[in-house]
Parts: structure tokens; C-alpha cells; sequence
């Protein structure tokens, strides 16, 4: 209803300008729109797009839903962990990168597919893309 759309709209302004959900941004919001905090809570931990701990610059999803996983979706995940030398849920030690697996992005047909920070789509990532993607985004983070 309208409550869980004023949620996700307040949980999503917070997570970009602090980069994940944190206890008292749980208590803030709910405070706000006068919720219990673990309604809050419940929502925020629901969405995959929310992160419920602190994420590396650049948070990639793979879809290894069942659509994408029959089209080489689980393979791109295993070679992102391999490259990235982490798994599911992890960042790396320089905190450049977390991966994640998410659910459907609704472009199945594309697969695999990727979402970088909630927001970039990336499609047919095959290995020569997906070394593309981490060189660019690698690149980007030492630019800064
Ligand atoms: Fe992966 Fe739909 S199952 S985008």
C-alpha cells in the first residue's frame, strides 16, 4: 500500500547516500512514518536492492534465477567469484566490490545478465564481458 511504497521510497534516498541500510537509518525511518521498526526492518531486508550491511564501491548482481541459470546465468556467477576471488553476500578486501545474485531483471532473454549498484544493466555476459566490466569499474575506483 501506500505505507510500503513511503518505506522503499525513504529506505532508497538513505541507501544512495549512505551506501547501505544501517540500524538507525532503520530507526529514523521508522520513527518518520510513526512504524514500528521492524516492519521497517522486514521490508528492508526483502529487497535484494537494499543492503542490510556496508557493500563495496561497486555491488554487482548476477541473475541466477531459473531462466538465466539454464542460459549460462550460474556460470557467469561462478566466474565473477572466481575473478573476484569472492562469493555471494562478500566484498573484496579493498572494498571495491560485492557480489550478490538477484533475483529475475525481467530481461531473461538477455542472459546472463548483470546490475551494477541497483541500477546499470548489462546483458550476454559472456567472460570477455564480464573482464570488461570488472577492468572498468576496477579503473573507475582507482580514479578516485
Ligand atoms: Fe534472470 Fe529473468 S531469470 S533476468
Amino acid at each position: 500500500g501506500q505505507q510500503q511504497s513511503a518505506v522503499l521510497s525513504a529506505l532508497a534516498i538513505a541507501q544512495d547516500e549512505s551506501g547501505w541500510i544501517t540500524p538507525s537509518i532503520i530507526d529514523d525511518v521508522a520513527h518518520y512514518l510513526d512504524m514500528p521498526p521492524v516492519a521497517v526492518y522486514e521490508v528492508a531486508s526483502f529487497y535484494t536492492m537494499f543492503n542490510n550491511k556496508p557493500v563495496g564501491k561497486f555491488k554487482i548482481g548476477v541473475c541466477t534465477n531459473l531462466p538465466c541459470a539454464l542460459r549460462d546465468g550460474a556460470k557467469a556467477g561462478e566466474y565473477l567469484k572466481d575473478r573476484l576471488g569472492i562469493g555471494y553476500g562478500e566484498t573484496t578486501p579493498d572494498g571495491v566490490f560485492t557480489l550478490v545474485e538477484t533475483e529475475c531483471l525481467g530481461a531473461c532473454a538477455d542472459a546472463p545478465v548483470c546490475l551494477v549498484n541497483n541500477k546499470r544493466m548489462e546483458s550476454f555476459m559472456d567472460n570477455a564481458r564480464l573482464d570488461a566490466l570488472i577492468a572498468e569499474l576496477r579503473a573507475k575506483a582507482e580514479g578516485q
